[in-house]
Formats: structure tokens, C-alpha cells, sequence
């Protein structure tokens, strides 16, 4: 068995139980400027834990394309990744924990025939917030699961919520025991001794975690769950690490065969990072420095230094990325449609980054130099920021030079720094971020529906070719990305302001059907990529003006918008135009 039959097994297992198999979205969220990346199968699902109708129903199952850059710094040794994808099955307000847990256990020890002996559960013991979950402990034994092996942990382990504010709830973590040796009398599945692997996650999410610190219960009674499916490949195949699989083997070995100067660290951080950066690219990111873009350009750079570091010519990185693309091209199809950007965004990458690291590495060991003149052993960090500012030097790498030469860096210093300068940044670009997932304020929802009538009357003053192909939104602007081949003209932005501005002053009734994704496109709704949205889908109507699949929410009637005003009209990429545009209300 390896990872894409445990994907299909999965999948099917839930699909036999009811649930509504649906795509994975984007690892870009869409109309979400709050987070980076999408970190978990809930993320795009928040909207329905809260309440709203999913076109799919109540019962949902996918995978998850995730990227987690908290980590980043672990690449390397033996688990960590970046991106990773979750597997899930979600009940919106329909099954709770006994259907949940008995799910759960089925397919673990039926599906993937995993000995029950192997595992254990941990589950919430209880707080001011919220009471011990003796009810998840009965479930469990009353599935086979042995009472010593049901351990009670606090919200450090067994609560989960993403970021600070949000839905959220105890959960209960399923592990498998690797059968290493116990760490001490005391060894039990929170002690991270490596013995224990967490493998699944059942969120119990019936709550929301406010911005004061406060807790109330949600509307409904929510499942989440994620099932980690680099993980329960490695395990399965009875391998020590996901770099022994066949997800990044091929790579591995291929870096073995070339490196001059072979570790094994090394070549993880370039498998793994090499994976993630091209998923990224192939769903819609570019390397820049800020945010997303920042993240990818730190991920291709620091895998460029990795190769260095193991004697392999970069002339080889474009065989490594259409081996990999030959490797994981069939579990992600994507990867084969956007191979020549990918190639070509790596490449690119690179060169620039071969040029800054000949000039800043020559100032650092300058540095370096006077530092030992001076019998000193530390770095400092505004040094650390010169050379990121002067030289485009990335910190990151700074610190493994410094590190690698035995010099210290004060990091805390630096990263006030770093933070300082990218908030600086990111004010420059108008990003505003906000704690929590999927903001649903007053404001994103009139810019919500304010980008449909955009994109409409795009499509009147410039023809039917000015499709979507980006959206975000925050609670003080829009931005919309097009296809157009050329600068938009003073007066046709005038005319698209102004038709904006006419169907907000008729005061359009807005409308949702459910329906499938054929009929919609039949009905002649406007629609993002070929079907990413699941069978059912909801379609928004304004009025006699525009029809587009939406998951929402969006305004009753568009009088509430105010004045639709465009600030901005620029390029974004090639033949992708953007503009950005506010409300004033
Ligand atoms: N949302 C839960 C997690 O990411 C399932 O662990």
C-alpha cells in the first residue's frame, strides 16, 4: 500500500459512509488575507462550522493540500515537513463523537487492518472552560480500546483550535505505537519521545473562542478531523521517516547519486522543500518578499543552499523538478498542468539567488573576520539585518553561516527587528492581518459581493476574456485579479465604477440556489477553475446582473454597499491585470 491507495481508501470509506467526497482547495486561501497558507482541511471550511449551509451537505470528506512554515526551521531531521496532506471527514451539525470515534477506529483497524494492540487515545480532561470528556473515554472503550490505554490530557494536547480566535473544541488524538523502547517508567503518548506518532485528530468543535479570551457554544455540534497521510504511509510501510517512502525516495536517491559531499539532512531539506515550493507555485504563488511570497522564496533559497552545501551543480535542479513531477504527477495532477512555470519560477529563483549569495556571503565572512580579530563570538543583529537589507542576504541563512563558523546571533533582537521591518512592509502593501480564520465581518461580506459586481461589469466594458483569476479581500478594500491583455484605460475604468455604482443604487435583491456544478455552469453562472467546488455547488445571484458559484455569505441587497470607488489599477502579472477598489459607506 502506499500514500495515493490510502488517499483512495479513505475517500471511499467515508463515501460509503455517507459523506460528500470534495475537492481539496487551494493551498492559497481564497478571500483570505488572515492566514498565509491553508494549514488545515477545516481552514476553507470554516464558513460552515459556524452555520452556514455547505451545497454538499453535512457530511464531508476530502484531502487536504496543507503548508505549516512554523516548523520550517526542523526541516531536516526525521519528521518534520512543510507541506503535508490531511485527509478529513467533517460532520456539519450532523454525527458527533460515537459515530466520530466508531469511524475512526473502523477504518484503522478494518480499512488499513492496523492491530488495535498499536493504538492508544488521549482525550480532554477538563477546565474551567470546559468539562472532562468522560464521554469520548466511554466511546472509546466500548470500540475495544483498552482503559489504560485512554490517557487525559489538558488543552495543551487535546484542545485544537486555529490561530487564537475561532471554532474550536476538545478533541480526541489517536496514536500508533512505533514498539520503540518506552523513554521512562513515565512514557506515554504527550512525552515526544518518538515512541507514540500521533496519526488522527477528531476535533469535537462545538465552541467559539472569542477575542477576549471567552468561550460560547456554536450553533451546531461540529466534527473535524485530520488524519496525517505522510504519517500513516511511513508507518504503514514499517519506514523511520516519510523520506524513506516513496513520496520523496526517488529524490533521495537521485540527490545521493550526485552529492559530492553526501548528509542525509541536507538532502531531506532539499526533498522536502523542493515539494513544497512546487506545490505552492503550481497553486498560484511567486516568489517576493513579503508574506506567501516570502515564504516560498525562503523555502527555493535555503534548498539552493542545501545543494550547495552537498556539491551538486545547480544545473541539475531542473531534472530534480521533472523527476518530481514524474513522481507525484498522479497524485497531483497539478503539478503536471503548471510544470513549465514551475520550472520556470525555480530557475529564475535561483539565478537571482546565486548573485546574492556571492555578495553577501563575501560580507559576511568580512565580518566574521573582524569579529574574531576581536575575540568576539557573537553576531549581532542589526549586522544580521544590514546584510538583509544591503545585500538581500536572507537572514535565515545568515544564522546557519554564523552557526556553522560558531558564532551565536542574537536572534530575539533580530526578530524584533525582522518584524518591525515586515510589518512595514506589509502596511506598505495595504495587507492588513487579522487574528483567526475567514473573517466575516460586515465589511468583507459588502466586499464580497462587491467583487462579484466587479467582475460583472469587467466582463461588460472589457469583454468576456476579463475572467477572475485572484480575489482577497480585508475589511478595508478588495483587490481583484483579471485576465486583460493591456492597461485599462481611464475611461473604461470610469464605466466600470460607474455600472458598479448603478446596481448598488438599484438596491439588487441577492439570491443563493443550491444546484450541480453542471447546472450551474449551465445556468450560465460565472465559475473559478473547472469544478474545484465539489459536486453541489451554491450559486449567487444579484439581481438580473450577475450569477457566479460562490460559497458566500454576501450582503441581502447591494443599497447596503455605499459608493463603489476604484483606487488602483495596475499589472499583476502577465496578462492578469489587478485592481483595487474600496467602499465608502
Ligand atoms: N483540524 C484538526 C487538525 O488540524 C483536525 O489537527
Amino acid at each position: 500500500m502506499n500514500a495515493i491507495d490510502i488517499r483512495n481508501k479513505f475517500l471511499n470509506y467515508f463515501k460509503a459512509h455517507n459523506h460528500n467526497i470534495i475537492p481539496s482547495a487551494p493551498l492559497i486561501p481564497e478571500n483570505d488575507p488572515s492566514v498565509l497558507f491553508t494549514t488545515a482541511g477545516m481552514h476553507p471550511l470554516v464558513p460552515y462550522l459556524l452555520g452556514e449551509k455547505h451545497p454538499a451537505g453535512t457530511r464531508l470528506a476530502d484531502y487536504q493540500k496543507c503548508l505549516r512554515t512554523v516548523d520550517i526551521d526542523e526541516v531536516g531531521d526525521n519528521r518534520h515537513l512543510t507541506f503535508f496532506e490531511m485527509l478529513g471527514n467533517w460532520s456539519l451539525g450532523d454525527y458527533f463523537k460515537e459515530d466520530s470515534i466508531k469511524y475512526s477506529m473502523e477504518f484503522l483497524t478494518k480499512e488499513l487492518n492496523i492491530p488495535i494492540e498499536k493504538l492508544s487515545v488521549t482525550c480532554f480532561k477538563g477546565d474551567n472552560d470546559a468539562p472532562r470528556d468522560e464521554e469520548t473515554a466511554r466511546i472509546w472503550e466500548s470500540v475495544g480500546m483498552p482503559k489504560e490505554r485512554i490517557y487525559f490530557f489538558g488543552k495543551d494536547d487535546n484542545w485544537w483550535i486555529a490561530g487564537d480566535v475561532g471554532p474550536c473544541g476538545p478533541d480526541t488524538e489517536i496514536f500508533y505505537d512505533t514498539g520503540k523502547e518506552p523513554c521512562s517508567k513515565d512514557c506515554n503518548p504527550s512525552c515526544g519521545c518518538g515512541k507514540y506518532v500521533e496519526i488522527w485528530n477528531n476535533v469535537f468543535m462545538e465552541y467559539y473562542k472569542h477575542e477576549d479570551g471567552t468561550y460560547t457554544k456554536l450553533k451546531q455540534r461540529n466534527v473535524d478531523t485530520g488524519l496525517g497521510l505522510e504519517r500513516i504511509n511511513m508507518l504503514l510501510q514499517g519506514k523511520e521517516t516519510p523520506f524513506d517512502t516513496e513520496i520523496f525516495k526517488p529524490v533521495m536517491d537521485k540527490l545521493q547519486e550526485l552529492a559530492k559531499n553526501d548528509n542525509i539532512s541536507s538532502r531531506r531539506i532539499v526533498a522536502e522543500h523542493l515539494r513544497s515550493s512546487m506545490m505552492i507555485i503550481a497553486d498560484g504563488g511567486k516568489p517576493s518578499n513579503i508574506d506567501r511570497g516570502y515564504i516560498l522564496r525562503r523555502l527555493i533559497r535555503r534548498m539552493i543552499r542545501h545543494l550547495n552545501k552537498l556539491g551538486i551543480d545547480l544545473g541539475n535542479l531542473k531534472d530534480l523538478i521533472n523527476l518530481n513531477i514524474q513522481n507525484l504527477g498522479e497524485m497531483y495532477p497539478e503539478l503536471i498542468e503548471n510544470k513549465e512555470n514551475i520550472i520556470n519560477t525555480i530557475l529564475e529563483e535561483r539565478d537571482k539567488f546565486v548573485k546574492t549569495l556571492e555578495n553577501g556571503e563575501r560580507e559576511l565572512q568580512k565580518e566574521l573576520n573582524k569579529l574574531r580579530e576581536k575575540n568576539m563570538d557573537t553576531l549581532s543583529a542589526e549586522e544580521v539585518f544590514r546584510l538583509y537589507e544591503t545585500y538581500g542576504f536572507p537572514p535565515e541563512v545568515t544564522k546557519e553561516i554564523a552557526k556553522e563558523n560558531n558564532f551565536n546571533v542574537d536572534l530575539d533582537t533580530f526578530d524584533k527587528l525582522f518584524k518591525e521591518h515586515q510589518e512595514k512592509s506589509r502596511l506598505g502593501s495595504e495587507q492588513k492581518f487579522k487574528g483567526g480564520l475567514a473573517d466575516q465581518s460586515e465589511e468583507t461580506i459588502c466586499y464580497h459581493t462587491a467583487t462579484h459586481l466587479l467582475h460583472k461589469a469587467l466582463q461588460i466594458v472589457l469583454g468576456e476574456h476579463a475572467t477572475q483569476r485572484g480575489s482577497n479581500i480585508t475589511q478595508e478594500r478588495l483587490r481583484f485579479d483579471f485576465a486583460h491583455p493591456q492597461k485599462v484605460t481611464k475611461e473604461e475604468l470610469d464605466d466600470v465604477e460607474r455600472i458598479v455604482n448603478e446596481q448598488i443604487q438599484r438596491d439588487l435583491k441577492v439570491t443563493c440556489e443550491e444546484m450541480s456544478y453542471e447546472d450551474a455552469k449551465k445556468s450560465g453562472a460565472m465559475g473559478l477553475f473547472e469544478n474545484k467546488y465539489g459536486d453541489r455547488v451554491k450559486v449567487y445571484t444579484i439581481g438580473d446582473f450577475s450569477k457566479e458559484i460562490c460559497g458566500g455569505p454576501h450582503v441581502e441587497h447591494t443599497g447596503v454597499l455605499g459608493t463603489f470607488k476604484i483606487k488602483k489599477e495596475e499589472a499583476s502579472s502577465a496578462g492578469v491585470r489587478r485592481i483595487k477598489a474600496i467602499l465608502i459607506r
